[in-house]
């Protein structure tokens, strides 16, 4: 897997065309990992991106690592939802195919962060573990070369770690300077599942139901814009610079095409120091900004409940 993507979440910000283009200009660029999703809405045009790619020889499918995530309101259909991916993307596989939310519990896009869903239920083991074996069937079948797991915590994937036929690739999960989950982080590496970390520059253009006060952006800290300072690059750099150095792949989101080039230009070089990488270690804040409030379900106390 390459140790670095681009995200393709607009963030209800950027237009599915001005993402295709972003990923058509990016893996011309050099990026091989692109993160989909058939909730981020843009799986056609992207599709349309990656079909041009190859008609002009620019990458061979072989060459890229595609993902993609079943959305929670389609954990009883599975193999339906991936064949749905597939067919707009334009592909025959996928790389790695996540359980995007470990919780069946839908909410329209684009909901406020107030709004929930009667519906909605806490975590079961039973209920993940049956989507599981749909994505092991989705493997046998070579539809996906690989499963991945996707906003878990350390005691959820102990709980199904030992019911997996097909262990986990992936794991993606909020990861940057302010919120650097070090105990999954080492968990992850430890059973060999790759951590992809997401918003990983503190995700500065998101949705405003994703926004609180309190909420802490990792490229304002000043332990990151002394280091930056140091080396003479954006807070963005050190931020990925820092995902890698850690284990992890950051999937920086972009349509941008001087960020998106720079993104992937600094993780090629010029490493943090040791020094460095203790001076963000304890700079972490545990602020999580991704908190999936409306999933919660009737009775829970607040958005910590489905982190535990
Ligand atoms: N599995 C999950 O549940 C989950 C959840 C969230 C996200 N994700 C994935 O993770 C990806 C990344 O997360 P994200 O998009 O929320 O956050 P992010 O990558 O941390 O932040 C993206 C924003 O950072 C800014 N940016 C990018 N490169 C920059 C640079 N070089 N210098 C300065 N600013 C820069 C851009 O802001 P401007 O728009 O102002 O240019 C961009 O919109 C998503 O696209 C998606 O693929 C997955």
């Amino acid at each position: 897997m390459p140790v670095i993507g681009l995200g393709t979440f607009g963030s209800d910000k950027y237009t599915a065309e001005e993402i295709a283009a972003a990923v058509y200009g990016a893996v011309k660029y050099g990026y091989r990992l692109i993160d989909c999703a058939e909730v981020y809405g843009n799986e056609a045009e992207i599709g349309g991106a990656l079909g041009r790619l190859f008609d002009e020889g620019v990458v061979r499918r072989d060459e890229l690592f595609i993902t993609s995530k079943v959305w929670n309101d389609h954990h009883r259909e599975v193999g339906a939802a991936c064949r749905r991916s597939l067919d707009a993307l334009g592909l025959s596989y996928l790389d790695l195919y996540f359980i995007h939310w470990p919780y069946p519990n839908y909410h329209a896009p684009g909901c406020s962060g107030d709004a929930r869903n009667p519906d909605s239920v806490p975590f079961s083991v039973e209920e993940f573990m049956d989507t599981y074996r749909q994505c092991e069937e989705l493997y046998r079948e070579g539809l996906i070369r690989a499963i991945g797991v996707s906003n878990m915590t350390v005691s959820k994937l102990k709980k199904t770690l030992p019911k997996m036929e097909i262990m986990p690739s992936a794991l993606e999960a909020e990861l940057h300077p302010a919120h650097q989950q070090p105990e999954l982080l080492s968990f992850a590496l430890e059973n060999e599942i790759r951590p992809i970390g997401f918003c990983p520059l503190g995700s500065p253009s998101r949705p405003e139901r994703d926004r609180a006060d309190g909420d802490i952006a990792a490229m304002e800290m000043p332990e990151i814009r002394r280091i930056a300072e140091a080396h003479g690059v954006h807070p963005a750099a050190v931020c990925l610079k820092w995902a890698v150095q850690s284990g992890a792949a950051p999937i920086p989101f972009s349509v941008k095409e001087a960020q998106y080039k720079s993104n992937l230009d600094c993780v090629c070089g010029d490493p943090l120091s040791a020094d460095e990488m203790e001076t963000i270690r304890r700079a972490d804040k545990n602020c999580r900004l991704v908190k999936g409030q409306v999933f919660l379900w009737e009775g829970a106390s607040d958005w910590r409940e489905l982190w535990t």
